[in-house]
C-alpha cells in the first residue's frame, strides 16, 4: 500500500515561562493513501499541533514528516507551500477566511492562486455541496459560525486533495449539518481516494474512520 503520510518519532515542545513543555513525545503514524483515521485525545493533548507539523505548518524539533516519498524537513519553505497547496486540503479549528471577500471568492482563491479557470463555478458548486449554495456573495462577517466553517470546508475541498486534514470539522455544527459535512468527506475519500485525517471529540465521527488512534502524553497509541 502506498504511504500518504508517515511521522516518525516526531518531537516538538513549546517554550512557555522560560520552560520547555513537550507536545508531541515520540509520534509515530503513517497512513496509506485513501485510508481514513481520525485522531482523538483530550483538549491540551497536542492534537492541532499534531496536524501542523503534519502538513509542514510547523517543523517539528527531531523526527521526520514524510509526505509521499518526500521529507518535508529536506524542503525549503515555498516548495512545501508547493506541496501543500497542491495536495493537501486543510480545515482549521479557527477559519482563517478573508474578510475581504465573499464566501464564494474564498473559496474560489486556491483556484485562483493555482491559475485554474473556472473557480467561481466551482466554488458555487462545492459551496452548494455544504449547503451554502445561498449564501455564496456574503462576507464572512455576515456568516454564523457554522457557516464560517462550511466555507473553510469548502476552500479546503475544492481543489480535491489527495490529503485532507481537518481539525474539528464538525466540532460548531448542528447534528444535521454536522452529518452533511462528514457525509462530504467520506464521499470524497470514496470517489477521489482522497486519505482523511481527522481529529474529532465527536465519537460518532470517529467510527465512520477505517482507524483511530489516540493522542497520549506525546505519544500516538492505536
Ligand atoms: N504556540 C504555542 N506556544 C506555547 N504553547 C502552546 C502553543 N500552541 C499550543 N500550546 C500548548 O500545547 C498544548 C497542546 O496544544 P494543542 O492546541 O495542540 O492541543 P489540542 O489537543 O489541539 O487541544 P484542543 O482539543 O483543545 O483543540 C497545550 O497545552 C497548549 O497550551
Ligand atoms: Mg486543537
Amino acid at each position: 500500500m502506498l504511504s500518504m503520510i508517515r511521522l516518525n518519532d516526531v518531537r516538538l515542545a513549546y517554550s512557555a515561562a522560560g520552560k520547555q513543555v513537550p507536545v508531541l513525545d515520540g509520534a509515530s503514524l503513517e497512513v496509506d493513501a485513501g485510508a481514513s483515521v481520525a485522531i482523538v485525545g483530550p483538549s491540551g493533548s497536542g492534537k492541532t499541533s499534531l496536524l501542523l507539523v503534519l502538513t509542514g505548518l510547523e517543523a517539528p524539533d527531531s523526527g521526520q514528516v514524510i509526505l509521499r516519498d518526500q521529507e518535508l524537513s529536506a524542503l525549503d519553505a515555498d516548495t512545501r507551500a508547493d506541496l501543500r497547496r497542491q495536495h493537501i486540503g486543510i480545515v482549521f479549528q479557527s477559519f482563517h477566511l478573508i474578510p475581504s471577500l465573499t464566501a464564494r471568492e474564498n473559496v474560489a482563491l486556491p483556484l485562483d492562486i493555482a491559475g485554474e479557470i473556472g473557480g467561481r463555478d466551482k466554488a458555487a458548486s462545492m459551496l452548494d455541496r455544504v449547503g451554502l449554495g445561498h449564501r455564496l456573495d456574503h462576507y464572512p462577517n455576515a456568516l454564523s459560525g457554522g457557516e464560517r466553517q462550511r466555507v473553510a470546508i469548502a476552500r479546503a475541498l475544492v481543489h480535491e486533495p489527495a490529503l485532507i486534514v481537518a481539525d474539528e470539522p464538525t466540532g460548531n455544527l448542528d447534528g444535521a449539518t454536522g452529518a452533511a459535512v462528514a457525509d462530504l468527506l467520506f464521499e470524497l475519500n470514496a470517489q477521489t481516494s482522497a486519505t482523511l485525517v481527522l481529529v474529532t471529540h465527536d465519537p460518532a465521527l470517529a467510527a465512520r474512520c477505517q482507524r483511530q488512534v489516540t493522542l497520549q502524553s506525546g505519544r500516538l497509541i492505536s
